[in-house]
């Protein structure tokens, strides 16, 4: 088994490992793996159940492979809801907008967060025919989805994550932009969905039509460069909202038959359709570094299961709602991604934001999301196809039957990463070294696990309380040049340099990739509009900016407080 840092320890005590009624925590982080493989392994034939529970075992406690946080809480509980990522639809009318309300309440209860789209909601002051009032329009009933999750918040296994959705056209857009300017809405992340159309009408300087949304008849025109403008200004005030490309979203949708997609997870990664589920689960790459270079058959034999892990998490899951069920039997999507990326790239002395970085993003990804694709393919022929196989587009388009009908995703990772004990997905390092304003009020000071070893192999442990003090490596007299070089951090990678890394990951990836964008303090609003284009051009599904500094309380400082 791995070891666990101290951090990794304290966050699985706080919230994962199984309690008795009176609170009491039962089980160590060795009877959690134990119990999660073998509640997994249960969708297995019944003579092969035991060799694939210690296989999955043997997997998370190496810190090799970790499925989402509701899988890591909730298996082998009763009414075990394993998934972490909903979407619910919202329809113009009062008893869908509150039958969505209660769902979430459900999900949300069982640690799953849930993404909605708000676009079919008439328009603020637009009339109301059966009580002759006035509609107060999709902002104020995001509020009261936000007010019922803060309300409901200590119930459940963690605190409800949503994510709102509203399409550029809509007439109530500018209000939505500036929604989370303020206070309020804490407990959502919000996102523009922007058409193809919207985005090139920005480009060439076009007017744009907002639509309403019922009758689709022209509301208002506006400059499409100014309303992209005013987007780019509130993220660069408030990171908010995020944009996505919900075309391009689209134009990947395996399963078009069935529905359209039109909103995504709280954290972006994941375009749902309606009353669909995913479940995500991320390899630690890391751990597939060998001698300075990585190991690709460990790689590959670590997908596969993660593939099979996922796959018979789907089989075991308890859904929370029949619809939702129905949807996620037919279309069995998961998403398999990685975290420890920059992790691996410290390992191999590669710069992140070197040529070769972004070379082996996509050599690696690539890998991944074609031995994913092979291992769905080979379950397909031992357990079947996922049921909406025949008329996707998968089939229309001559592939081979897949289990799934996605199979990769990039996620966040984070509570993954903590407990792994490496960095977020594919983000750079946050820090070299920082101080973690960990529950009540208690700091840690922590650095890199590499970078003690790397002084000393320089003769330079010289430098270590400067590391520390400066939590960044590049500029900082006394450094040797070699670690400048390999230990960039989020702040030192330039902002196009992120988008490249996101697109080369998005490349090969069935669904979205987690990634911020970020820029320093002293970044224009019109640094974010190129990032925006930037994305756009490279094919990213979305994107999600934050500037330096502009949230209060950001849980990682950098450098240790002298
Ligand atoms: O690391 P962990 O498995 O806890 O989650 P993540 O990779 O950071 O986030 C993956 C997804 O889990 C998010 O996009 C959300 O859909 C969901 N999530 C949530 O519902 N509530 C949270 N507090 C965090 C994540």
């Amino acid at each position: 088994m791995a070891r666990l840092t101290d951090n990794a320890r304290a966050v699985l005590a706080r919230r994962y490992l199984l309690r008795d009624d009176a609170g009491a925590v039962l089980e160590e982080p060795e009877g959690l793996w134990r119990r999660v493989a073998t509640a997994l392994a249960a969708a297995e034939e019944p003579g092969e159940r035991s060799r694939w529970a210690e296989r999955f075992e043997a997997r998370m406690a190496g810190l090799e492979l970790l499925p989402n946080s509701p899988t890591l809480m909730n298996a082998g509980r009763a009414g075990g809801q394993l998934a972490a990522c909903f979407v619910l639809p919202v329809d113009d009318d009062l008893a869908s907008i509150f039958d969505a309300l209660k769902w979430a309440a459900l999900i949300h209860q069982s640690g799953g967060g849930t993404g909605f789209s708000f676009s079919r909601l008439r328009p603020k002051g637009d009339l109301v025919r059966t009580t002759h009032g006035v509609a107060s329009g999709p902002v104020s009933f995001i509020r009261v989805f936000d007010a019922a999750t803060e309300t409901i918040k200590q119930g459940g296994v963690r605190r409800g994550a949503n994510m709102a959705v509203l399409g550029v056209e809509h007439p109530d857009v500018l209000e939505f932009v500036d929604a989370k300017r303020g206070p309020g809405l804490e407990n959502f992340n919000i996102s523009v969905a922007a058409s193809d159309a919207f985005m090139r009408a920005a480009q060439r300087g076009e007017p744009f039509a907002l639509r309403h949304p019922r009758s689709g008849a022209p509301a208002v025109e506006v400059s499409a460069r100014e309303l992209l403008d005013r987007i780019a200004g509130a993220a660069w005030a408030s990171g908010e909202p995020g944009l996505v490309f919900l075309d391009r979203v689209e134009a990947a949708n395996p399963t078009p038959d069935l529905a359209r997609f039109e909103a995504v997870n709280p954290c972006g990664e994941q375009p749902l359709l309606p009353f669909e589920a995913c479940t995500l689960g991320s390899i630690n790459l890391g751990r597939f570094a060998r001698g300075g270079a990585v190991d690709w058959d460990g790689l590959a034999a670590c997908v596969r299961d993660g593939v099979r892990l996922l796959d018979d998490v789907l089989t075991v899951n308890v859904w929370p709602l029949p619809q939702i069920a129905a949807v996620s039997a037919r279309n069995r999507k998961i998403g398999l991604g990685v975290m420890g990326w920059a992790d691996l790239l410290v390992q191999l002395g590669v710069a992140y934001d070197a040529p070769a970085a972004l070379a082996l993003a996509d050599e690696l990804m690539g890998f991944v999301q074609r031995e994913a694709h092979a291992a769905s393919e080979a379950l397909a022929a031992e357990r079947g196809p996922f049921p909406g196989f025949a008329t996707s587009a998968l089939a229309r388009a001559g592939g081979r039957p897949r289990r799934n009908a996605t199979v990769t995703t990039i996620a966040p990772t984070g509570t993954l990463s903590v407990i792994a004990g490496c960095s977020s997905g594919v983000e750079p390092l946050f820090a070299v070294a920082y101080v973690r304003h960990a529950l009540g009020g208690v700091s840690l000071e922590e650095e890199h696990p590499e970078l003690l070893g790397r002084l000393r192999a320089l003769g330079a442990e010289a430098a270590l309380p400067r590391l520390l003090a400066n939590g960044r490596a590049r500029g900082v007299p006394g450094v040797p040049e070699e670690i400048q070089r390999v230990f960039a951090t989020a702040h030192d990678v330039a902002p196009e340099v992120h988008v490249r890394m996101q697109a080369a990951f998005q490349r090969h990836v069935d669904n979205g990739v987690s990634k911020t964008i970020n820029l320093p303090r002293e970044a224009t609003v019109e640094s974010v509009r190129r990032a925006y284009e930037l994305a756009f051009e490279l094919g990213c599904k979305g994107i999600t900016v934050y500037r330096d500094g502009t949230r209060e309380g950001q849980v990682l400082t950098h450098g240790v407080a002298a």
